[in-house]
């Protein structure tokens, strides 16, 4: 992005110290990413963060959290799910149950309904990977009263915002949800919407009205982060802060953000259109899943050279445009 091609000259040109960060990371980059992803100050006021080792490492230090603050909590998971969510779960001690991921979000809300207080339910604030889905405003609504009702603490996941339907309609669920609910965690990951994969830049968010719980969370959150990697990595979070910082690279960054949305939505209508898969035109985010089994998946790998998962999952975001119609006409080759 040049956004961020920009930000990095400006610091390579101040040469910023390379000082430790301390466990908590960046103030400025989690004011301005609290600003960013709240779009309102009373939430931001209920917020405290601290920076992590990318998304990854922000769902790490999270369930690691919520196992130390309530070792009996059930974590309620919707399947398919991404890959690590399982795993990162799994390695913090915390017990899973697996409900199916719908489009109307039934069995989500049949769990949450089934649940005790301080259980979780980790959900995924956008185009889910791998499904597609972002759930409508409504569903979102009808969520956040059955986790209030029910006392079910929710733990979003933000790592493609800005890739579905915009950058403010895929985090406005989120925001409505966090408006209803007592208690919340939010893992973000900087990876997707800047490009930083490889900086590994992220933030942890634990909201509550509490302002004595949220430090002790918080604090709570540096201790794991202390003794785990000590510090997060400056330099990704620095480059975040410099264009969230400057309005006119914001506005740059938000452009660009916007058009990479727009080559994935026009890669996915393509695909829908060329391959008669109407339904993969509803899928959001940076990745596809084609309804193709197993036995397709391979054939589309081993006979046509295109990449994907068994579970049919694709990466949009590797298809040169040029070769679309070749892609689709593989696709429809192995259906
Ligand atoms: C749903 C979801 N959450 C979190 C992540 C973690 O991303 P990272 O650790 O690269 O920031 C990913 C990456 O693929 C993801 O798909």
């Amino acid at each position: 992005m040049d956004a961020v091609r920009t930000a990095e000259l400006r610091l390579a040109r101040r040469s910023p110290s390379k000082a430790y960060v301390g466990p908590a990371g960046n103030e400025r980059f989690l004011e301005t990413m609290s600003a960013l992803l709240f779009a309102d100050a009373r939430l931001s006021a209920r917020a405290a963060g601290v920076q992590t080792v990318a998304g990854t490492g922000a769902l790490r230090l999270l369930a690691e959290l919520l196992a130390a603050t309530g070792p009996d909590r059930t974590v309620l998971l919707g399947t398919p799910a991404y890959v690590n969510h399982p795993a990162i779960l799994a390695a913090a001690g915390l017990r899973t149950e697996l409900h199916r991921v719908t489009p109307d979000g039934s069995a989500m809300l049949a769990a949450v309904d089934a649940a005790r207080p301080g259980d979780v339910l980790l959900l995924q604030g956008c185009c889910h990977n791998p499904t597609g889905l972002s759930m409508p405003p409504a569903l979102w609504d009808r969520l956040a009263a059955a986790l209030a009702r029910r006392g079910v603490v929710p733990f979003v996941d933000q790592a493609y915002f800005g890739l579905g339907d915009g950058l403010d309609e895929d985090l406005e669920g989120m925001r409505r949800l966090l408006r209803d609910v007592p208690d919340a965690v939010v893992a973000v990951s900087g990876s997707k919407a800047w490009g930083l994969y490889s900086e590994r830049t992220g933030c942890a968010f634990v909201l509550g009205d509490d302002a004595g719980r949220r430090e002790q969370a918080r604090t709570l959150l540096e201790n794991i982060a202390r003794a785990s990697y000590s510090q997060p990595p400056a330099h990704g979070a620095a480059i975040v802060e410099e264009i969230l910082t400057d309005p006119a690279l914001t506005v740059r960054w938000r452009a660009e953000l916007e058009s990479m949305r727009q080559r994935l939505g026009g890669l996915r209508d393509g695909l829908a259109a060329l391959t008669g898969f109407a339904g993969l035109g509803d899928q959001r985010g940076m990745f596809l899943t084609l309804p193709l089994d197993p036995a397709a998946m391979r054939s589309l790998r081993s006979d046509h050279g295109v990449y994907g998962l068994p579970s049919g999952r694709i990466n949009l975001a590797g298809i040169p445009s040029s070769r679309l119609t070749g892609v689709a006409a593989a696709i429809r080759a192995v259906a």
